[in-house]
């Protein structure tokens, strides 16, 4: 791997312990204005200073977010879709290599959608992107899309997913968590993030799936809607925080989550 692009990893993953805590943003562009993040800017400046790196567009990034804050960006790159179009699978690279460069971005995030008609289409996109992303120094974080079908979520699909992606080339995988999650984390050469999902019953339940998501072997988590979507965000943020790179157990970081929201 060359500097560039170790540098911009390194950015993402921290050096402590190869872990990150992304915070996932970047709903809006399928799902528009989606509950708790209707104001971008509101929702995200009060979590800043507890992530590792921010998964966002470009147009919430340079529109509701300081240029100031040094923090690495993952810049979603995929789109076209929307949650009440035709097919959400149908989705194309919809940001120049030279704009992610411009917004010097540590990372540029593109799903795939295995099983649907635009399979073939995202894959191949992916490889372009990841093609251009060695051209540049930026590396590629693919994401599993399971679109509307959550079912989908399983151990054999999120395998077969996440190791097509990085026999692709994508540096880097962001998928969810499943039962048997150390064998799709096992059979993927790269580093795995997980995404949190639509928000779960309670936050409890989210620390659970963080937990043992690490435990199998994920680099960190890529969560949105499970924090910005709690009505205590920030404790969330810390509580999942002390999972990724304290290694606390479930337990302990309930207990802080409940100390930090009073
Ligand atoms: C969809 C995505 C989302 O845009 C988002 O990043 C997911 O985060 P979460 O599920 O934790 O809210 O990647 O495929």
């Amino acid at each position: 791997m060359d500097w560039g692009m170790k540098n911009r990893m390194s950015r993402i993953f921290r050096a402590k312990d190869n872990r990150t805590v992304m915070l996932a943003v970047d709903h809006g562009y399928f799902l528009g204005p989606v509950s708790r993040l209707e104001e971008p800017r509101k929702t995200i400046e009060p979590l800043i200073t507890y992530v590792d790196s921010l998964m966002i567009t470009r147009g919430v990034l340079r529109n509701c977010i300081e240029a100031k804050y040094d923090i690495p960006i993952v810049l979603r790159v995929s789109g076209g879709n929307s949650i009440i179009g035709k097919d959400l699978s149908d989705e194309e690279i919809t940001v120049s290599m030279q704009d992610a460069i411009r917004l010097n971005v540590s990372a540029v995030a593109f799903s795939i959608y295995l099983a649907t008609e635009y399979e073939h289409q995202t894959l191949i996109n992916l490889a372009r992107l990841i093609d251009e992303g060695q051209n540049y120094g930026i590396p590629v974080l693919a994401v599993t899309a399971v679109g509307k079908e959550l079912e989908k979520r399983d151990c054999r699909f999120l395998s077969l997913s996440c190791r097509i992606a990085a026999e692709l080339g994508a540096n880097m995988v962001k998928t969810y968590y499943c039962e048997d999650f150390d064998k799709v984390v096992k059979s993927c050469p790269v580093p795995i993030v997980i995404a949190g999902g639509p928000k779960l019953r309670n936050e409890l339940d989210a620390l659970e799936m963080a937990y043992a998501a690490i435990a199998c072997g994920a680099k960190g988590v890529d969560m949105g809607r499970n924090i910005w979507q709690s009505r205590w965000p920030q404790a969330m943020i810390c509580a999942i925080r002390s999972i990724v790179h304290d290694n606390n157990s479930v337990k302990k970081a309930f207990n802080l989550f409940n100390s930090l929201k009073k």
